[in-house]
């Protein structure tokens, strides 16, 4: 799973020698899992083909305003390409394009889109060395910097000129290693710990039986990948399930019954920020376990069962600074059962999904939730795959810290 899976990168590239080698970048961008849309200023056709790029990137490149071209003359939406844009990086920037960017010129395509941006926006100039020097690239690149762009500084060593200096654009490489980093800093969620439990728990009969329940666990691991796209460290106390994940900030600890997952949860729980309780965790045991296989004889057989520790309730009673979310699956009176949920467990949200819901619940990979919060907030949402209702659920946490 990289970290730029996903991200849609409009990829500005201006007229400078350093432009033939945004065919690497766009490359590696890719590879890296983004979505790139390349814009080129009308001078940066010297340097690279607009055919090496949209071939690369799989879309076509844009340069103008309008298409005239084209028998229905369209136009390029400056506005929509810079709205759709997860981040825009301009690579090359030239001492040109900087200055304008500055001054707020809007003579091309590029530009145009630069000052309708909402999106994080990376330059990584290229150019000579005495123009990279100059006090006027040199306060460009500064005043950048109060408009929050993000400057991916130039490299020494031989330029174009036979100079050698400072002015090179960074390598594509190291372009893409300062996104991920500087991606991975600003998330909203870096240095928050969170602790997921999610799947069944199996209750054991004797050493070949169980009692567990049809939870696929896809909810929570959903819920953990989202957090950790967001930049939690992420503690995933998973029943016996058929998901997998990977992400370097995901850490999963595999339990069989609710007793070790209690026991796991509590053992990570103090220092941890926020705790999702999306386990369907097995309210009963059996009282003892036999140690060799039941043998089958008579016509009845009865398991006396045991409460199991309700964890998440536990966790309520001693929390701290936690945001503990659990869920509630109900069949009657929904909305009353979850607030009731929410005292009786001490929660701050509860994630409700109801079984008359067609398409929520266990073994479909969609879900229609309502949230309610502590003070009984209710906002129902429609119905969504559990990734998408994953992520309103980190959007909750992430409210929670704004
Ligand atoms: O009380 P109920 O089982 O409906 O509550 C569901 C919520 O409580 C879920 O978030 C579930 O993960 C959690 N739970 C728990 N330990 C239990 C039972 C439920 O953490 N023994």
């Amino acid at each position: 799973m990289s970290d730029l899976s996903g991200k849609k990168i409009v990829l500005g590239i201006s007229g400078g020698i350093a432009a033939y080698k945004t065919a690497s970048l766009v490359r590696l961008l890719i590879k890296a899992g983004a979505e790139v849309q390349v814009i080129m200023t009308p001078a940066s056709h010297q340097f690279v083909t607009s055919f090496t790029l949209s071939t690369l990137s799989k879309k076509p490149v844009y340069t103008d305003f309008f298409n005239s071209s084209q028998a229905t003359s369209t136009w390029n939406n400056h506005v929509e390409m810079a709205l759709w844009a997860d981040l825009l990086l301009i690579a090359p920037a030239t001492a040109n394009t900087l200055s304008k960017m500055v001054s707020g010129a809007a003579d091309n395509l590029l530009l145009a889109i630069y000052l309708s941006a909402k999106c994080p926006v990376y330059v990584a100039p290229a150019m000579d060395l005495d123009m990279y020097v100059h006090p006027s690239t040199l306060r460009n690149l500064k005043v950048l910097e109060t408009y929050q762009n993000i400057v991916i500084p130039a490299e020494k060593g031989e330029l174009a000129s036979g100079l050698v200096g400072e002015g090179r654009m960074a390598e594509p490489e190291n372009i893409l290693a300062f996104l991920r980093q500087s991606l991975a800093e600003t998330k909203p969620l870096k240095g928050k710990k969170i602790l997921i439990t999610a799947g069944p728990t199996y209750e054991a009969i004797d050493p070949v039986r169980f009692i567990g329940n049809h939870s696929s666990g896809k909810m929570g691991f959903d819920t953990a990948l989202a957090a950790a796209q967001q930049g939690a460290a992420v503690i995933l106390v998973s029943g016996p399930t058929q998901q997998h994940i990977e992400h370097p900030l995901v850490t999963t600890i595999s339990v069989f019954s609710a007793q070790e997952m209690y026991e796991v949860c509590h053992s990570h729980f103090e220092d941890c920020d926020v705790f999702i309780g999306a386990a369907a965790v097995a309210d009963y045991r059996p009282k003892t376990v036999a140690t060799q296989k039941i043998k089958k004889s008579a016509d009845d057989f009865v398991i006396e069962l045991e409460k199991n520790p309700d964890i998440l309730a536990s966790l309520g009673a001693i929390k701290k600074q936690q945001f503990l979310i659990g869920f509630a699956l109900e069949t009657e009176n929904e909305i009353e059962n979850a607030q009731l949920k929410i005292r009786k467990k001490n929660l701050d949200l509860i994630v409700l999904n109801s079984l008359n819901d067609a398409g929520a619940g266990f073994g479909v990979p969609t879900n229609k939730v309502t949230f309610i919060d502590r003070e009984f907030h209710i906002e129902p949402l429609e119905l969504k795959s559990k990734e998408a209702v994953a992520m309103d659920i980190v959007n909750k946490i992430k409210e929670h810290y704004a």
